[in-house]
């Protein structure tokens, strides 16, 4: 078993009917919540690694803990850097043994977008790596980047052909309604997905793996729990995993969960320390971190992306 690129796995998701969870890691417990829930139910599974993360546990930590996850469960995985900004990041991460990284050239002009896609694509390809693109813009906020809602752009299907082909990237990321981080919809408004423009999309790109970041569902029990426990959330809506699991269906191969595993985790940690004042052993409450991120990944892989029992 070993690390291996996104591209066998996304064929098969293509040809099944179903999606790979890119669930974003941090620490060993998120790494060991998703590996084992997808040790479990026999499922492919990408672990992302944005640039926070990296500055935060750092690429060698990063590394060796999915190492060790690969001998740990057995199954394969996708090293893959969530958001790459620029070329330099992208080669830091392809040499340090990532098997896929995402150029993220989505906030400049469509020229310049292809030529530092292109960039890294040559570079990566070079040496084995897959590589995604992004033609779009969602709103939200990952790292320092903030596109308010009037900035977020959906994908214009007309470019699509135009930028893979010329790119060469592996997949290819739309914004289609998806939005990044925790609060994404106010309640009361009814969150929509432009099934619409994914369908011109996959009509122009035959058996090309799309990808939807901003796939969080921010799920209400979460945020009531942590607002139980003295946190401040402000209420917010997510995307439906009923349009999740549509896409998935769809030519999306991949979907981002970030925001969840982020709920989850305090979520859990709360209680922990709110039922039990006493606890000062971080053993506690993070084991208890690690059970809510596991059963939550568990619930994705069965429940919205379909990829359970493809190993
Ligand atoms: O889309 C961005 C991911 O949620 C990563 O978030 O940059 O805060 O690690 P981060
Ligand atoms: P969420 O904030 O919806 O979890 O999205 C994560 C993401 O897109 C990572 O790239
Ligand atoms: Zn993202």
């Amino acid at each position: 078993m070993a690390l291996v690129t996104t591209k066998e796995m996304f064929r098969k998701a293509y040809e099944g009917g179903y999606a790979i969870g890119a669930f974003n890691i941090n620490n060993m417990e998120i790494i060991q919540a998703i590996t084992e829930a997808a040790e479990e139910l026999r499922s492919p599974v990408i672990l992302q690694v944005s640039a926070g993360a990296r500055k935060y546990a750092k690429h060698e930590y990063l590394m060796a803990l999915a190492q060790a996850a690969i001998k740990d469960t057995g199954i394969d995985l996708a090293l893959h850097l969530d958001h790459g900004a620029d070329f330099e990041i992208c080669k830091a991460c392809i040499d340090g043994g990532f098997t896929s990284v995402m150029i993220d050239g989505s906030k400049y002009s469509f020229e310049e977008n292809i030529a530092l896609t292109k960039k890294v694509v040559e570079y990566a390809h070079a040496n084995g790596v897959t590589v995604e693109g992004e033609l779009g813009k969602l709103a939200g906020v990952e790292d320092d980047v903030h596109v308010t809602a009037d900035d977020a752009m959906f994908t214009n299907p007309a470019e699509v052909e135009e930028f893979v082909t010329r790119t060469g990237v592996d997949s290819l990321a739309i914004a289609i309604g998806t939005s990044h981080g925790a609060y994404k919809f106010k309640p009361g408004t009814k969150p929509q997905l432009r099934f619409d423009i994914l369908e011109e999309v996959a009509r122009r790109l035959p058996q090309f793996p799309i990808v939807l970041h901003g796939a969080s569902s921010v799920p209400q029990e979460f945020v009531d729990e942590i607002n139980a426990l003295g946190g401040k959330m402000p209420d917010a809506i997510g995307i439906p995993e009923s349009m999740l699991r549509q896409a998935a269906k769809m030519a999306v191969c991949k979907i981002n969960i970030d925001s969840d595993i982020r709920l989850a985790m305090t979520a859990g940690i709360r209680r922990v320390l709110t039922q039990q004042p006493d606890v000062f052993d971080p053993r506690t409450y993070l084991s208890v971190a690690r059970d809510e991120v596991r059963k939550m990944v568990k619930h994705k892989i069965v429940d919205v992306l379909g990829s359970n029992n493809t190993l």
